[in-house]
């Protein structure tokens, strides 16, 4: 390949960012799950488009890339939002009243159990098992950070000063 093609086939490429994320794991087949989390670090969520071409360029079925989608339950299909707020319902949070938090969250951001993401992509809001942290119960993520002890105000307040914060940038 000429030093020209090479550019014309650089800057045509679909997904260069995915292509990189290839790239680090060697195009690697048994490597899936880990070029699946990258990806979906990087947008958010698996769009369809971006499985196809993992699919064509490491050369699997797609029963093996959606095996992977589906066995693990932190793998989305749907675009999230750029706030996701994992709120823990395992026993020890639903016992110290994790439902009344979810219901706050869903009050405020005009969501239910039906639709979790806002129109303007900036928050998600999903139930998850144990977080591993009951000793702080009732508690939630938001993206990496966790919050223990959360009361339906305190989720509430979280969101306004996320709101605030984004009104700002
Ligand atoms: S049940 Fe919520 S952190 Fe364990």
């Amino acid at each position: 390949m000429s030093p020209c093609t090479e550019h014309v086939a650089a800057t045509t490429r679909k997904f260069p960012e995915v292509d990189l994320i290839l790239e680090k794991y060697d195009h690697q087949p048994a490597r899936l799950t880990l070029i699946l989390q990258a990806i979906q670090d990087e947008y958010r969520y698996l769009p369809m488009e971006v499985l196809s071409h993992v699919i064509e360029e490491l050369d699997i079925p797609a029963t093996k890339v959606f095996g992977v989608v589906s066995f693990y339950a932190h793998f989305t299909l749907e675009p999230r939002g750029k706030y996701v707020i994992r709120l823990c319902d395992g026993t020890a949070c639903h016992a110290k009243r994790s439902i009344p938090i979810l219901e706050a969250l869903y009050a405020k951001l005009g969501l239910s159990s039906k639709k979790v993401t806002t129109p303007d992509m900036l928050f998600t809001v999903e139930t998850v098992t144990c977080l591993g942290a009951c000793g702080l119960a009732p508690v939630m993520l938001i993206n990496e950070e966790v919050y223990g002890r959360v009361t339906p105000a305190s989720a509430v307040a979280l969101i306004d000063e996320i709101i605030a914060k984004e009104a700002n940038a």
